[in-house]
């Protein structure tokens, strides 16, 4: 059957797409004979790659629509999101102000080292700032009107209605790779929940037989369900397309976030480091490797059917796995006093 022809809104060219999907090949995670497709959203770019760029295609195209000549944001300090809207903003020739949470480190590493490179205006915020993140954006943006510039506000993680276009567009390019007709399940990250309810408005607007399987790397399922009704709600009133979920029908995965958002934990860590040893995969510790535990965890205990063909949607991060480096792979510990390592 022919899919529906959807309003998208103006887009702008930022990713490499359609990104690959491609079958697990060496990993071993299950009993049985299905597939474990993974769509390689981390292969949109380099230094542009991720979720966020799908997302940054629809956002930057209205802020370059309104003439706005600085982009702001606000993330974590090792924000994916953060440093793909600077360095978008930068391809585009508009200036960047990020809002981090966390102090400033000595040395920049990881997604920090290319916020800078890239040439953002970096603001370090308090947790407790943080909190207040949407009324802090407002006012920087109020601070660089009056300076004569013209900002451009981006929520945290590009998840509002507009950005939820993106992952309307990755279902829909998915499907159209044809490999993923026999998927019924797609594993992912959720953080700031623009991914989820992008994929629950395309999943409705395409028609599609999928059970969208969000991991929660923060917060618990009553707070996602809030914030994809409400991005829902926004996207139908403000571009006349789709439908709203029902409550119920979002559904998201808990007890993989650990002690806390960017918080590891052994079985975390040694998928993180088994994934990338037998397969080359590389997943990060706050976003992918939460969310691809949840799904192995799914396929060893039999939960998914043995020959049921699944889907991981590989988010990026990639960046941040250097900002883990210690904890991957700790430090020997140092020899004790008097202990000779050297010849004298
Ligand atoms: C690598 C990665 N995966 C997943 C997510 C979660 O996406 P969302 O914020 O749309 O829930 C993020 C968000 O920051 C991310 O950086």
């Amino acid at each position: 059957m022919a899919r529906p022809t959807l309003p998208y809104p103006p887009r702008i060219s930022l990713g490499r797409f359609p990104t690959p999907v491609e079958p697990l090949a060496r990993l071993r995670l299950r009993p049985g004979a299905g597939t474990v497709w993974i769509k390689r959203d981390d292969l949109s770019g380099t230094a542009l790659s991720g979720n966020k760029i799908r997302k940054l295609e629809f956002l930057l195209a209205d802020a370059l629509e309104r003439r706005c000549d600085v982009v702001l944001t606000c993330g974590g300090i090792q924000s994916n999101h953060a440093r793909a809207t600077a360095v978008a903003a930068r391809r585009l020739g508009l200036d960047s102000l990020l809002l981090l949470r966390g102090e400033a480190p000595p040395i920049p590493d990881g997604n920090v080292l290319l916020d800078r490179l890239a040439g953002a205006e970096i603001v370090f915020i308090s947790p407790e700032e943080y909190a207040d993140r949407r009324a802090l954006l407002a006012r920087e943006a109020k601070r660089l009107e009056a300076e004569g510039r013209r900002p451009y506000v981006i929520p945290e993680g590009g998840s509002n209605a507009l950005g939820a276009w993106g992952y309307v567009a990755m279902l829909e390019e998915l499907w159209e790779q044809g490999v993923a007709d026999p998927i019924r399940r797609l594993f992912f990250a959720t953080g700031s929940a623009g991914t989820l309810a992008g994929l629950h408005l395309g999943k409705r607007l395409l028609d599609l037989p999928l059970r969208i399987e969000g991991v929660a790397v923060c917060d618990n399922e009553a707070y996602f369900r809030d914030r994809v009704l409400e991005i829902c709600t926004d996207f139908v009133d403000r571009f006349g397309a789709g439908t709203i979920p029902d409550r119920e029908e979002i559904h998201v995965i808990e007890g993989y976030r650990g002690p806390g958002y960017a918080k590891t934990y052994p079985r975390l860590l040694d998928l993180v480091r088994r994934v990338a040893g037998e397969e080359g995969l590389f997943l990060d510790p706050v976003y992918t490797g939460k969310a691809f535990l949840a799904m192995a965890d799914r396929l060893a205990d039999g939960t998914i059917p043995p020959e049921e063909e699944v889907g991981f949607l590989h988010t990026g991060g990639i960046f941040s796995l250097f900002a883990y480096r210690e904890e991957l792979y700790p430090p020997a510990t140092p020899p004790s006093a008097g202990e000779a390592t050297e010849p004298s």
